[in-house]
Formats: C-alpha cells, sequence, structure tokens
C-alpha cells in the first residue's frame, strides 16, 4: 500500500493541531484539546490521516506527523483566508445558517474562493485516500468538497457532518449558490446534522430547490453522468470526551483551584458562569441584560452574586465580530461601573481562551451554567459542565435554539429572547433547592455519559460503512 494512503482520511478546515514558537525559533505541534481528533484518535492512528488548513497564511508544508496522527495541509493564502474564511465561511454561510441573527452578504468573488479552496481540499483528500477508503468530510466550510471528491474518486465512501444549524428552506433560498451548495453536499453518502430538524430541513431544500424526490431520511439523487444514488440525511447529535471531563474535575489541584476561584471572586453566594466564543450566535448581550436588570432591580446583589463571562476571541476581521464585541464591552463596563463596589465586580469579564483545566476548574466554581444562544448547532459547553459536575451541584440553564436542548431536557430550558423568563430562570437556577438540583444533574449526566463522542463516531462511521 502506498504510505501516503490512508484507510481512512478526516477533511476539515483546520487540522487538529497548534503551533508554539520555542525561545529558539523552532516551531513545535501541538495536538489542540478537542473530542473530535480525540475520538477519532483510534481509527486515526490505526491508518488514518486528518487533511486541513495549519492555522496560518502562505504555510506551504508537506505532510507530517503529530501525536501519532498523520496531517496532510492544505495551505490558503491571504487573500483566500479573507474571500473563502472570513468572507464565504464566516460572513456569508455561518450568519445565513444561524437564522440570520446578522445580515449575510452574498458576494461573487467570496463564492468563487470558496469554490477554488474546496477544489484545493477534494484534490488533497483524493490523493490521501486509499482504494476503497471512508473519507470524512467536516463542516460548513467545505460544502461542495463531496462532490469534487466523487467526481475524482468514485471508489471511496464519502460521509459529510455539518456542525452548525441547516436552516429552514425559506432561509437558505436566499443563497445565490444554493443549488451549487446542496449538489455539493449530495456528493456524500451519508449526510449526518445535529439535530433531527436540521436534517428535516435540509430534505426539504433538497425537494423544494433541487426538485428531487425523498422517502423518509434518503434522498434519490439521479446524476447527469453515473447510476441513480441513494443519499441519506439524518441525526447525529455530537458530544463529547464525558470521561476524560469527569476525571479532571475529580482531581484534587482542579478541585482546589475551584476553591482558589471561588474565593479569588470574594466568595459569592452565587456564581453565574457563561463561556462562549465571542459569537453573536451566543446571546451574551441577551445573558448580560438579564443579570444586569436582576442587579439593578435588587432581585440579586453585589457582593453575593456575580456573573463570570469567558469570551474567547474568534474572527476579529469579521465586522459583525468587531461591532460584537464592543457592544459586549460596552456592557460589562456599564453594569459593572453602576453596580460594581470599590472591591467587587457584578460581572467578571475575560476576552481569552482558558487552557482546559482552568475551565472545568471554572465549571466546578460555578453554581449556575448559562447557555442562551440564539441559534446553535449543538453547543458543547452545556454538555462539558454536565460532564464536570460529578457532586450533582450545578444548574444549566439551557436555550432551546441550542441542538443540546433536544438531548438535555432536565435543563432549565429558557427562550433568550423572553428576558423576563431568561431571568425568571436565573433565579430559580439560584435557589434551586439541593434535593432538585441533584436529581436534574443526575439524569443530565446519564444521557451525556451514554451519547459522547465516540459513541457519536462510531455511530456516524458504522452507519456510513452500511450506506450502498
Ligand atoms: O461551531 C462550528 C465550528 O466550526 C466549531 O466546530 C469550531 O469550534 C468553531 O466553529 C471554530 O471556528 P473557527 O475555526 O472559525 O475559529
Amino acid at each position: 500500500m502506498d504510505p501516503d494512503q490512508f484507510d481512512l482520511v478526516v477533511v476539515a478546515n483546520r487540522l487538529p493541531v497548534d503551533a508554539s514558537l520555542d525561545d529558539d525559533g523552532t516551531v513545535t505541534w501541538r495536538r489542540s484539546p478537542g473530542g473530535l481528533v480525540a475520538a477519532l484518535e483510534p481509527a486515526l492512528s490505526a491508518g488514518g490521516a486528518w487533511v486541513g488548513w495549519p492555522g496560518a497564511v502562505d504555510l506551504d508544508l508537506g505532510p507530517f506527523e503529530v501525536e501519532g496522527i498523520a496531517l496532510v495541509p492544505v495551505p490558503l493564502s491571504e487573500t483566500e483566508l479573507a474571500e473563502y474564511y472570513e468572507g464565504f465561511s464566516n460572513a456569508t454561510i455561518w450568519p445565513l445558517y444561524h437564522d440570520v441573527i446578522t445580515p449575510p452578504g452574498y458576494h461573487r468573488e467570496w463564492a468563487e474562493a470558496y469554490r477554488t479552496v474546496n477544489r484545493r481540499f477534494a484534490h488533497a483528500a483524493a490523493r490521501a485516500a486509499a482504494p476503497g477508503a471512508t473519507v470524512w468530510v467536516h463542516d460548513y466550510q467545505l460544502q461542495l468538497v463531496p462532490r469534487m471528491l466523487r467526481s475524482l474518486r468514485p471508489d471511496v465512501k464519502i460521509g459529510y457532518f455539518l456542525h452548525i444549524p441547516f436552516p429552514g428552506v425559506d432561509l437558505f433560498a436566499q443563497l445565490p449558490w444554493r443549488r451549487e451548495i446542496l449538489e455539493g453536499v449530495l456528493g456524500a453518502d451519508l449526510i449526518g446534522f445535529q439535530r433531527a430538524g436540521d436534517a428535516s430541513n435540509f430534505r426539504r431544500a433538497v425537494r423544494r430547490l433541487a426538485g428531487l424526490a425523498t422517502h423518509g431520511t434518503a434522498i434519490q439523487v439521479t446524476p447527469v453522468a453515473g447510476p441513480p444514488r441513494t443519499v441519506r440525511a439524518e441525526p447525529f447529535p455530537i458530544s463529547i470526551d464525558f470521561a476524560g471531563l469527569d476525571a479532571a474535575a475529580q482531581r484534587p489541584e482542579i478541585q482546589r483551584r475551584a476553591a482558589d476561584i471561588r474565593e479569588e471572586l470574594g466568595n459569592p453566594r452565587i456564581v453565574f458562569f457563561g463561556a462562549d466564543r465571542l459569537d453573536y450566535t451566543k446571546g451574551i448581550r441577551h445573558r448580560l441584560k438579564a443579570f444586569g436588570e436582576l442587579i439593578e432591580s435588587g432581585e440579586l446583589q453585589v457582593p453575593g452574586s456575580i456573573l463570570v463571562q469567558v469570551a474567547s476571541p474568534t474572527r476579529d476581521n469579521v465586522v459583525a465580530y468587531q461591532e460584537l464585541r464592543d457592544e459586549v464591552e460596552t456592557t460589562v463596563g456599564r453594569i459593572n461601573g453602576d453596580s460594581g463596589t470599590l472591591t467587587q465586580v457584578a460581572v467578571q469579564y475575560l476576552h481569552q481562551s482558558q487552557p482546559f483545566e482552568e475551565m472545568v476548574a471554572l465549571y466546578l466554581a460555578a453554581d449556575v451554567l448559562l447557555v442562551t444562544a440564539l441559534r446553535d448547532g449543538m453547543n458543547l459547553v452545556a454538555k462539558e459542565y454536565v460532564a464536570a459536575c460529578w457532586d450533582h451541584g450545578g444548574v444549566l440553564v439551557l436555550s432551546e435554539f441550542a441542538g443540546a436542548a433536544d438531548e438535555l431536557a432536565q435543563a432549565l430550558i429558557v427562550n433568550p429572547h423572553d428576558i423576563d423568563a431568561l431571568k425568571s430562570a436565573m433565579l430559580r437556577a439560584a435557589s434551586m433547592p439541593a434535593a432538585e438540583r441533584r436529581r436534574r444533574m443526575r439524569a443530565l449526566r446519564r444521557r451525556v455519559k451514554d451519547r459522547d463522542v465516540n459513541y457519536w463516531a462510531s455511530s456516524f462511521l458504522s452507519a456510513l460503512k452500511e450506506t450502498k
């Protein structure tokens, strides 16, 4: 067998590694933390490879290996980063698929860059796949890859998983390249979505906009050339490494750090916690509004209550993200100015990503996790919090618009647009009796433990194997 070809090829926008610059100027690659790479590790180290962008522009690297995983880098130029990644992926598809919370931009040159880069990924995957291999393509940045790859390599099995929501057909219909995108994705044998609703939105779009017939979850595709094919579009809700989180949360040094965090925060009675990429889909403004009003009305007091908000920097060249940052930071400043004391803030805001251990300690230190997304494919922070709450002490407030709400019914489910309902849920969470907290958290943990990321990856790959 060709040593540069693999039986399993994962294709995703980013390689699962981060580069760090050592003192002597050498670059060291380390595996980035993340459930997806952990779940696929056994399959990848037994004859698999990952195709993706290494995370910096104009970096033309050959294939390399990190911690036993073969990596095939796909280069991007500065213009491609602006047009394919920041433009078409994150200023066209991302807002359109998240219910146009911010208006999508439709620009032909972005679409052209998306095509060019998707073709490059498809060629890299075609070269890396052994005869009859399985290729698993991920997410909204690479929707054209399945079809391009099928025409290059009709012998391989192709799976595609969309990590973000798929919108209703009336919104999707806005996209000038809607048919090309649908046909791109339909190059796969199995298409996975987070929620049953996303899969049915996709099948409806395929019927309405591509004129294809569907039967249950099956779509009949009749290509111009080649035999008719059946493609399945089904939900496979993604998850996390439950065992890893649970074990970390039980480590004494992480528990000590959690106690120190509460101490450093001034030993408040109640710690609300939010942890998100600083993205307009996450409902951070709604959360701040609700918290600010509760402080203003005296229903929560400072000192005594605090909201810790970790907002990881993300996509900061995209205008909508810059505007959001300004708004969030103005609001935090206003709440703290109005309600803080000399020694105590109302909102402790960190515009920084936190290392894994610190995140686990923050989960343990929190009394209530607030997930107030306006639209979210899944929201893995909600599942991580549940996995960290081994002592059954915490309460999860969860938006009905996050995919996780389909599975985590014992959370306090809220509509984040309804600020009064959000405020009531926050107060209810803050004063929930211990027995109720335990009962809810036990049920949530059972669900996340049974349906962890290994379950997700293996159920997708075995369903893909069974496709004809
Ligand atoms: O939620 C979709 C997603 O692709 C995640 O899988 C990922 O964590 C995030 O967006 C990353 O965004 P970016 O690569 O733009 O930093």
